[in-house]
């Protein structure tokens, strides 16, 4: 497997990590988190639970902020390494991973988010049968995709880049 982490960043990420792990706040604020990182990368994406980097090599890392999101990137690796390939098709690609953080692709092309909703209905649904719901992709009844989550693979095919909230509820800080 390619090398995409550093010696030094891979350091600084683990150091993170162990302080989030033994119990650390509650919640971060975004420049305590970048600072505490110190890495070379860009930030280009902020969630409740990771912050999201641009490599700038056409991929982006993405960094627990707080426990659960250690919890997250746990969970996007076992399932995009247990889905089966009708499945995993749906899912960005994880390129290398440890504890705590993750390297995918950088998915650029944004979705319609109504047009393409049906679409990915119907994914979910695929999803749901496999025994997993990927709650957050979807709202208003399945009219609307949540944008963060999605992006478009080609000029038709959807691909989701936030799959780790799928045990976590909807509600969870
Ligand atoms: N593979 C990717 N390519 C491009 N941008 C990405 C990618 N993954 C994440 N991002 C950007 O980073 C943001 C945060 O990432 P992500 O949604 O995975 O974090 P999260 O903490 O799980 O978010 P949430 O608040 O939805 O639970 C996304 O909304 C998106 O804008
Ligand atoms: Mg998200």
């Amino acid at each position: 497997m390619a090398k995409f982490l550093s010696d030094t960043e891979l350091q600084s990420i683990n150091s993170w990590i162990t302080k989030l792990e033994r119990g650390g706040r509650r919640s971060y604020a975004e420049t305590d988190v970048i600072e505490a990182l110190r890495l070379r990368y860009k930030l280009m994406g902020t969630g409740k639970h990771r912050l999201v980097f641009d490599m700038g090599n056409g991929y982006v890392l993405k960094v627990a902020r707080k426990k659960s999101g250690i919890t997250c990137n746990r969970n996007e690796v076992v399932l995009y390494e247990q889905a089966p390939r009708s499945l995993q098709q749906y899912l960005c690609e994880i390129v290398d991973y440890g504890d705590g953080w993750l390297i995918m692709p950088n998915m650029q092309r944004t979705v319609h988010r109504r047009k393409h909703a049906k679409k990915l209905a119907k994914i979910w649904k695929r999803f749901l049968k496999f025994g997993v719901n990927i709650h957050d992709v979807l709202r208003k009844n399945n009219r609307m995709i949540r944008a963060g989550n999605v992006r478009l693979k080609n000029k038709k095919e959807l691909v989701i880049i936030d799959y780790g909230n799928w045990h976590i509820e909807r509600n969870s800080g």
